[in-house]
């Protein structure tokens, strides 16, 4: 049975703990950094690329300042070296939180969102998801919409991230299930047994990590407060 690992990671950091995430960055992540207009940007992007080395780094057996990227196929972030059994992985970032999925042998995608307001959510459910996906969310109560937009919205970009398609794959043209049933794919062209699971990220986050396998057993983790210590 396949198995995936989904990290959960508060990125709420010091400027200190900052400072050491940018120190074990590579000189096109610094640079990517130092180009956000928005602090806050700036440093949720430190603080997810750094969490990402740790883990890699502790996947492979590597410091983290020694590991390298580069973009995979359509540009889908990967391992430089791959290993016969190379580790998949992917990122995601938003409000206070990022997630970190790692797999072998199948392809990993993981998207979390922070909810807030948006007042389109129909209008952006009919202009891009599938017609059944738009329809059961217009038929929910008002006050369910939101979040249940959010849910939907982390669902299939988890997939399309799992593909490393991007927008390139047309969000409509596969459907997945509608919160509150659990995360699940239901109808997509291309073959092959997928694993969709919600990921609980904490208050005012909605997360979904996928796997390009059956039934795949997945394992939540956190790191601890202190990670940044933890760079080396
Ligand atoms: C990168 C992309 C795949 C996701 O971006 P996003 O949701 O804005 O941002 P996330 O935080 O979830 O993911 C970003 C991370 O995904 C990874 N990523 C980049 N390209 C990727 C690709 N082709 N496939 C998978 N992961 C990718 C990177 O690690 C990136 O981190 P970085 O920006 O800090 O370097 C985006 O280009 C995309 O196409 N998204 C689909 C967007 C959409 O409109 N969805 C509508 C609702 S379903």
């Amino acid at each position: 049975m396949s198995a995936a690992t989904i990290w959960v990671v508060d990125l709420a950091l010091s400027e200190r703990q900052l400072d050491r995430c940018a120190a074990i960055l590579d000189p096109s992540e610094r640079d990517r950094a130092g180009r956000f207009l928005r602090p806050a940007d700036r440093a949720r992007y430190l603080a997810s690329h750094a969490a990402l080395r740790l883990i890699l780094g502790e996947e492979t057996g590597t410091a983290p300042v020694g590991i390298r990227l580069a973009a995979g196929m359509s540009g889908k972030p990967a391992l430089a070296c791959a290993a016969s059994e190379p580790v998949e992985f992917n990122l995601s970032h938003s409000g206070r939180r990022a997630l970190i999925g790692i797999a072998r042998g199948a392809a990993v995608g993981v998207d979390v969102e922070a909810i807030r307001p948006l007042p389109d959510a129909l209008r952006i459910a009919r202009a891009h998801f599938a017609a059944d996906e738009a329809a059961g969310l217009a038929a929910l109560p008002p006050r369910a919409i939101e979040a249940a937009f959010f849910s939907l919205w982390t669902r299939k970009e988890a997939v399309v991230k799992a593909l490393g398609t991007g927008l390139a794959l047309p969000l409509d043209r596969f459907s997945v299930s509608l919160p509150p049933l659990p995360a699940r794919l239901l109808r997509m062209a291309e073959p092959g047994p997928w694993t969709l699971a919600d990921i609980e990220a904490g208050p005012g986050h909605a997360a979904t990590l996928a796997l390009r396998a059956p039934d795949a057993a997945i394992c939540r983790r956190t790191l601890p407060v202190d990670w940044p210590d933890r760079l080396g």
